[in-house]
């Protein structure tokens, strides 16, 4: 298994595996797979990551800049992020966010929010928010890994989020 750069032919692997994840999963949108072609046709990718197992991709993440107070903010979202169910709970996911962070560290990055589940996103530094908001997103499932300290301020996710 190894990490890579997500390239133009992936796409449709991705979109498929990205749909098998999340169908069925209680918090899913539906829109995940959308939200995914749509931040790569706005140019919205910062870090655009697959995980390949023998030829096949079964994992991604995907990270986008988000705004403060409607502004730049140097700062991002990861997700969504995706295994395949068949290969999920065999560390892919935190492969790819772990790598993830790591490229936005390097692009000097000001910092990473998600959506999510503390329980399983705390391995990799996510915290509860002690400046941060995100206006009608439930406040209870975002988390925050400030790389220096933790801006105050609404965050907005990129628009293709609201597919
Ligand atoms: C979330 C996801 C990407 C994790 O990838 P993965 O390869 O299965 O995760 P790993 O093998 O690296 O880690 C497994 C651990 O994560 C936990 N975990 C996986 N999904 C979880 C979830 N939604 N909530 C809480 N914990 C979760 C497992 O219980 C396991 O915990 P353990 O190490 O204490 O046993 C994958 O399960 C997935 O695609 N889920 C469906 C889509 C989804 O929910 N995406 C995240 C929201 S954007």
């Amino acid at each position: 298994m190894r990490i890579r750069d997500e390239e133009g032919g992936d796409r449709e692997a991705v979109a498929a595996l990205v749909v098998s994840a999340f169908a069925g999963r209680p918090y899913a949108s539906g829109t995940e797979a959308r939200i995914h072609a749509a931040l790569h046709d706005a140019g919205a990718a910062t870090v655009a990551l697959v995980a390949e197992d023998t030829g096949r991709v079964v994992g991604q993440v995907i990270v986008s800049p988000v705004t403060l107070d409607g502004g730049p903010s140097g700062w991002h979202g990861l997700g969504p992020v995706a295994v395949l169910p068949e290969r999920q709970g065999q560390g892919i996911g935190s492969g790819l966010i772990v790598e993830a962070l790591t490229r936005l560290r390097g692009l000097g990055s000001g910092g990473c929010v998600l959506l999510g589940d503390g329980g399983y996103y705390g391995r990799f530094g996510f915290r509860p928010p002690r400046g941060l908001h995100a206006p009608g997103l439930p406040a209870e499932h975002l988390f925050v890994l400030p790389f220096g300290d933790e801006p105050t301020g609404a965050v907005g996710y990129h628009p293709a989020f609201g597919i």
